[in-house]
């Protein structure tokens, strides 16, 4: 399976000379480099200006967000549609800052993404616990990787066809590891990836399981990014604060490639 470097900007940078700089610094590295998959996605804005500037194959563009309609009076929004008619071939669904600070519930998140699958764009699914493996009060471990992944999963794939399914990457996202420095050990990023490819099965079949691309987001930077691509098996990573940083961006992207 190819690897998927997926770069979320977040809301940054906050200007489109800015903007263009970061993606230019890519862009210009990524020529000399191998067969790589990457995906910018940077705020909706600079979407339009970035793709019509983009001159390889190798850098796809995707969308941080969109809604579940494809058009209509629904204030400050950008649908799916959109996104594709752009060019867009990628949107990031349900992503951990989308639960916290709008509200997304699982049910939102599932609307999105069969709009998105309708629509043809490969949508990358965020899923993951908020707290770290704990022990309760009576000292009985409390897998929450296991509890919440499970459930998010089976809710943001409600109706999702077994010939769809193979078209969204999951990226594993544990949101105490998002931001924050402190990256998910590799072994507990593999026990995810396990996890997810067990309920994959359970909800489709083992070989359409094998066949979707999980991928790992959290902390990413350059010296930990084998962790995740190699010891923990993953399709792929969602990096977000080390994609603002080019030097750092094109660091990850040759380590991935690198022992792929
Ligand atoms: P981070 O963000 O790499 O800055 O932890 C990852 C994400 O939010 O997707």
């Amino acid at each position: 399976m190819k690897m998927l470097i997926v770069a979320n900007w977040k809301m940054n940078p906050v200007t489109l000379e800015e903007a263009e700089r970061l993606f230019d610094s890519i862009s210009k590295e990524i020529k000399g480099l191998g067969q790589e998959s990457i995906v910018i996605c940077p705020p909706f804005i600079y979407l339009q200006q970035l793709l019509t500037s983009v001159n390889s194959k190798k850098i796809a563009f995707g969308g941080q967000d969109c809604f579940y309609q494809e058009k209509g009076a629904f204030t400050g929004e950008i649908s799916p549609l959109m996104l594709k008619t752009l060019g867009c071939q990628y949107v990031i669904i349900g992503h951990s800052e989308r639960k916290k600070y709008f509200q997304e519930t699982d049910e939102i998140v599932n609307k999105k993404l069969q709009l998105v699958l309708k629509n043809r764009l490969k949508p990358i699914l965020c899923i993951g616990e908020q707290a770290r493996d704990a022990f309760d009060s009576q000292g009985k471990s409390v897998n929450e990787m296991s509890l919440v992944v499970g459930e998010q999963l089976e809710r943001a794939l409600s109706g999702i066809s077994s010939g769809r399914i193979i078209d969204v990457a999951i990226a594993y996202e544990p949101v105490w590891a998002i931001g924050t420095g402190i990256p998910c050990l590799s072994d507990d990023a593999m026990k995810a990836a396990l996890f997810i490819r067990k309920i994959l099965t359970n909800l489709y079949n083992r070989s359409i399981a094998d066949r979707v691309s999980i991928l790992y987001g959290g902390s990413v930077a350059s010296y930990n990014v084998i962790d995740y691509t190699k010891a923990a098996g993953m399709n792929g990573v969602l990096v977000g604060g080390a994609s603002l940083n080019a030097t750092e961006f094109i660091k990850i992207v040759k380590k991935v490639y690198e022992v792929s």
